[in-house]
């Protein structure tokens, strides 16, 4: 959680760091904070604002400048959103400033400690502590380096750190453990920053700063040291950033662009993935960044696994949170049903503290958009440590999860800015149904020829998700989204494949609209639920292709009117005796049975977008939440 951006070099920072810093609001924006070395002053010149990047720009009457500076973008774990708790923190001095992203979980005994040596504290924050710290510690030493290894060795839980001093007005200090820090390069500057993102239209040329090192950075130079102060050589990657457009083009919000980018990113998918899903064909490019597939034989070495163990693979386990979980739980069908893979799927959060069993012939898929969500991560690290291949499933090929992992395999949906996944979980589906489908093929239970026909079946569901958006576009701008806004909870259902759907689109209308709505399988409607049915509580049901399970939909739905309760359903072509029991329908083109989510999920991303819309609610950026939690 949290976004820094910092500069060094022989350009005034600012307007850089703040620019940067609004690409990282992704992940959090409660309050933010900029400090620079002043060029008029050569002292630390800052300004703190509660709210958004944008709200500290225009606060920004302070015309602090200078060419080493950095920037914090907050999302609060530690103290109440407020302008004394926004970043940067100082030392009592004020010649020390730090931003910092992770928990410092020591921080109540170093500070009771620092507190009877003397230090005033301004804040409620972890973060703040590391600043009197490491003044204290550089005091006791005077070695910049010496402090740093002190400070890195004394702080207990997940740092990135990044410090500018007054006494060293050229220098950035970097210091991470667990939470991310990359390091661009540039020409007489360099950046430092918690996602490439920040500086993406600057350099390609990045430093992956390593667990658990810290880095000297001045402009024309960038020294690594591990935490027993070894120096260390690290080389630079070049990272593609063709993908990087962080541009909201002519829509309205990034959400609605997103939706409408879906197609083409499960597009772009695909095609990246036959290009390197064939046995002879020998792609060179580096389109992963820095991974390269040299060729496409090595498909499965490149995901993490051996021909030979997918062929003898007996369990797959799955291991995700929030969106990437439902994108999980849907594909738990493909592999089971598809590949004949016994598949089992984790939340992030639950699966470190769950009992835990290696099986033989098994392997590991951890699912995150971002590739840094902390639960996933420390979930991954905690697998690393047994003897099982592991395999991320990723839209960021240059992310911590990435670099830890045996192997992976990257999405191509482009920079997702809208902290309501929407192209991250239809590719995601579109990234499973077809490793289910190459690895049944490596089994022997399907022909290369089922491989094309299930990508096609992906291409067709891809198209009918944005048709049918298009389709009912101007009837929910003008009618459901003002009528449905009115209410003030939902229950949504679904059976199978469109349960784990249905999950979804229950997490986003609250994500967004802050409406309330709860999930359940159709089966246990019966079972205690349908107590809430009401002509004040909607019911959406999803439906399925399958006609066994869309029987027993069409029950539920007469479950719910018989007891006078507002029937919404998402329904395939000809699917009658559900539509007749609606009173609001949604009627999408037939698909494959197990890509009925993905067909389902335009018409459904865009009901709850304009929802919010019709709300007025901060779409982008909802209250309370963050894209990339990176804490705990
Ligand atoms: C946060 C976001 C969710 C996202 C989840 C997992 O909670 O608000 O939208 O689904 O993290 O993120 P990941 O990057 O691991 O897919």
């Amino acid at each position: 959680m949290c976004g820094i951006v910092a500069y060094v070099g022989s350009k005034p920072c600012r307007e850089f760091v703040l620019d940067g810093l609004l690409r990282l609001e992704y992940r959090g924006y409660d309050s933010a904070g900029f400090v620079c070395v002043d060029s008029q002053t050569n002292r630390l010149s800052f300004f703190k604002e509660v709210g958004g990047v944008s709200v500290l720009k225009k606060a920004a009457t302070l015309k602090a400048n200078g060419f080493v500076g950095m920037g914090h973008t907050r999302w609060a774990t530690h103290g109440v959103v407020d302008q004394k708790n926004a970043h940067p923190h100082f030392n009592c001095k004020k010649t020390i400033a730090v931003v910092h992203n992770g928990i410092i979980e020591s921080y109540m005994d170093i500070k009771a400690q620092l507190i009877k040596e003397g230090h005033n504290f301004c804040s409620t924050t972890d973060s703040e502590v590391v600043a009197h710290l490491f003044s204290s510690l550089l005091q006791s030493c005077n070695d910049l380096n010496k402090a740093a290894q002190m400070l890195a060795k004394t702080l207990k839980g997940a740092f990135a750190l990044v410090f500018t001093f007054e006494d060293y007005p050229d220098i950035l200090l970097a210091i991470r453990s667990r939470s991310p820090l990359v390091i661009g390069l540039g020409i007489d500057e360099n950046f430092v920053a918690s996602d490439p993102l920040a500086f993406s239209d600057k350099t390609s040329r990045i430093l992956f700063l390593p667990d658990e090192c810290f880095a000297i950075v001045k402009k024309d130079s960038v020294e690594v040291f591990d935490f027993d102060n070894k120096r260390l050589e690290v080389l630079p990657r070049e990272i593609d950033s063709k993908y990087m457009s962080v541009d909201k083009q002519d829509f309205e919000h990034y959400m609605l662009k997103e939706i409408y980018e879906q197609k083409r990113a499960v597009t772009r998918t695909l095609s990246f993935y036959k290009a390197i899903g064939f046995p002879e064909d020998s792609a060179s490019e580096s389109v992963l960044g820095h991974r390269n597939i040299v060729n496409s034989d090595s498909l499965w070495r490149q995901i993490g696994l051996s021909s030979e163990q997918v062929k003898d693979l007996r369990y797959l386990n799955i291991v995700a949170a929030g969106t990437s979980w439902h994108a999980a739980r849907i594909g738990q069908f493909f592999f089971e049903i598809i590949a004949k893979i016994p598949t089992k799927v984790y939340l992030s959060s639950e699966f470190r503290y769950m009992p835990f069993f290696v099986e033989k012939n098994s392997a590991f898929l951890f699912i995150s958009q971002s590739g840094e969500t902390a639960d996933t991560l420390e979930a991954l690290r905690l697998v690393n440590s047994f003897e099982v291949p592991t395999i991320t499933l990723t839209n960021v090929s240059s992310s911590t999860m990435v670099r830890e992992s045996t192997g992976f395999l990257p999405m191509q949906a482009g920079p997702e800015i809208s902290v309501a996944s929407t192209k991250s979980f239809s590719t995601q589906i579109a990234s499973l149904y077809w490793l289910a489908h190459r690895a049944a093929l490596e089994r022997g239970l399907l022909s290369w020829q089922d491989v094309t026909k299930a990508e096609e079946e992906l291409f067709v569901a891809a198209e009918i998700l944005e048709s049918t958006l298009d389709n009912y576009r101007f009837k929910i701008t003008s009618q459901l989204a003002p009528f449905y806004a009115q209410f003030d909870k939902f229950i949504f259902l679904g059976r199978h494949v469109s349960y784990p759907f249905a999950l979804e689109a229950a997490l986003k209308l609250k994500e967004v609209s802050y409406i309330f709505a709860q999930c359940y399988p159709a089966g246990e409607l019966k079972h205690g639920p349908i107590a809430l049915v009401d002509k004040k509580t909607p019911v959406v049901i999803f439906s399925s292709l399958d006609d066994i399970i869309y029987h027993k939909l069409v029950s539920n739905a007469q479950e719910v009117k018989a007891r006078e309760g507002h029937l919404i359903v998402f329904a395939f072509e000809g699917q009658t005796e559900l539509l007749q029991l609606a009173d609001c329908s949604f009627v999408i083109p037939r698909v494959k049975p197990l890509l009925a989510p993905l067909a389902m999920t335009g018409v459904m991303q865009f009901l709850v977008y304009q929802i919010s819309h019709e709300l007025r609610l901060p779409i982008d950026k909802p209250r309370n939440l963050a894209k990339s939690v990176t804490v705990e």
